[in-house]
């Protein structure tokens, strides 16, 4: 079988969040079964030099709308995963990933590029496309192209869909009847997501739970009731993460190296963090957030909560960059001296803080599936959850399990069924009589250290679902 992978991010050429690393992780576990091609646009700021992208002889024009697209194709074979690359410079030569005013263009240039390299060029069985910015090539590759191939459609974030004005029909040759309500009219609007899932012969979330919430009004972010009509091929599958780039025992960010049988080095690695950004008293509690500061993360109601339970005997780190006005929030709590804000992007300290840190917050509001909270366990820090999506999924309430194991999924932690000052409160509670608890609170870091988070039941169960499907 011979599956190609479409995403407009991929680990380790470009990310700017969680869908790089789940494409990237299950490229790379896919790719010790079957053939696995990634297909992604070859944007300015991907390293053409470090990833060895070289030019191929394939090259075509496009005709959209009365114009021509000269598209060319690269390709890299880096680390073992191979990847085509599609130039053009509307595509892939603006400042941002997707700031820019002509998404509609470019990630349409996208789907039909995609479509001509894999009807003339790659001889695919699955063609299994990410979000909205390649889902537009569902219905091109169903009802244009009229490829071979059975198509998936994954949905890391229902709440970005590539919603444009209908000008995009004939922009991009979609044609009118294409233009309905069952397939990728929205509110008068184009709706690239809902076109891949009208077209799609499977659509995958990532995590169970928030394949239920989606076809909810709370989380359905206005396709509810489609995706409630198009339910039978609806699934979810859990992300994994990558346990060798994430393995606290070979994480040269670390001066402190650990692993479950030597927890002594964790606490090693929370002493210097303390000391590093001048925390004081290390036998506290450290409770840790690291991530985007946007409003789906829940920060709003973090920072209230801090501010509520200031003077609480715990140290509070948070890293991460993101919004101005989430960032502004934050800053507000510099002026307590158990909390640390550091508002930037740094990859070496998120390690140092996994690490160092007892509980590992996470209060999103909604969350398809979460990467930091398996990362967190990884590094033997407790997460404290919303429980929503993944989030649901992945931490199970030691006070809910009664001496029991959790699920095949979970790892064990805090869940929160709201983020307000009160059910926090009450989570701290709980994390504070664990934390003193050390005898329990050693069982559960074992237990979630030892626990396989790994792409390799992912990738399994996405092979299933390529092979369930009709060519
Ligand atoms: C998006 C979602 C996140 C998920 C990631 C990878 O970033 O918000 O929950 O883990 O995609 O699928």
């Amino acid at each position: 079988m011979t599956i190609a992978m479409a995403a407009s991010e991929l680990f380790p050429y470009v990310k700017s969040g969680g869908l790089a690393d789940a494409v990237g992780g299950l490229c790379k576990e896919l790719s010790r079964y079957e053939t696995t091609i990634a297909v992604i646009p070859l944007y300015r700021s991907i390293d053409r030099v470090r990833f060895g992208i070289k030019p191929t002889e394939i090259a075509f024009t496009l005709e959209l709308g009365k114009k021509a697209y000269d598209i060319k194709i690269y390709h890299a074979v880096f680390e073992g995963m191979e990847t085509y690359f599609i130039y053009h410079p509307i595509l892939c030569d603006s400042d941002t990933l997707y700031e820019s005013s002509d998404n509609d263009l470019r990630f349409g240039v996208f789907a039909h590029a995609l479509c001509v390299l894999a009807a003339d060029h790659l001889s695919i069985d699955v063609l299994h496309l990410h979000d909205w910015q390649s889902a537009l090539a569902a219905p091109l590759a169903k009802a244009v192209y009229k490829l071979e191939c059975r198509v998936v459609l994954s949905i890391h974030n229902l709440a970005f869909q590539g919603v444009f004005a209908k000008e995009a029909v004939e922009r991009l040759n979609l044609g009118w009847e294409l233009f309905t309500m069952e397939r990728l009219e929205f509110y008068d609007q184009v709706n690239f997501l809902k076109g891949g899932i009208a077209y799609a012969d499977a659509v995958s979330t990532v995590s169970p739970s928030y394949a239920l919430e989606i076809v909810s009004a709370e989380y359905g972010a206005q396709l509810e009731g489609f995706l409630l009509h198009h339910q039978e091929k609806l699934s979810g599958i859990l992300n994994g993460i990558d346990t060798v780039e994430f393995d606290p025992s070979h994480d040269p960010s670390l001066g402190h190296p650990f692993d479950a049988r030597h927890l002594d080095n964790k606490r090693r690695q929370k002493e210097a963090l303390c000391d590093e950004l001048s925390l004081s008293d290390s036998r506290r509690p450290l409770l840790a957030y690291v991530g985007r500061l946007a409003e789906q993360k829940g920060i709003r109601e973090l920072v209230e909560v801090i501010r509520a339970v200031q003077d609480a005997p715990l140290n509070i780190v948070i890293l991460g960059s993101g919004e101005g006005i989430y960032e502004s929030l934050c800053k507000t709590l510099q002026r307590y001296e158990n909390v640390k804000i550091i508002l930037k992007y740094d990859e070496a300290l998120s390690r140092r803080i996994y690490a160092a840190s007892d509980f590992f917050l996470m209060p999103s509001t909604f969350e398809p599936c979460g990467l930091a909270q398996m990362i967190a366990m990884r590094y033997g820090s407790i997460p404290i959850v919303r429980r929503t999506g993944g989030l649901k999924d992945t931490v199970a309430d030691f006070c809910d399990l009664e001496g029991r194991a959790p699920s095949e999924y979970a790892g064990i932690g805090i869940g929160m069924e709201a983020c307000d000052v009160e059910t926090f409160m009450h989570a701290l509670i709980k994390a504070l009589s664990l934390y003193g608890n050390e005898a329990m609170m050693r069982e559960f870091i074992v237990y979630n250290m030892n626990k396989d988070f790994s792409w390799h039941r992912p990738a399994l169960a996405y092979l299933a679902l390529y092979r369930s499907l009709n060519p």
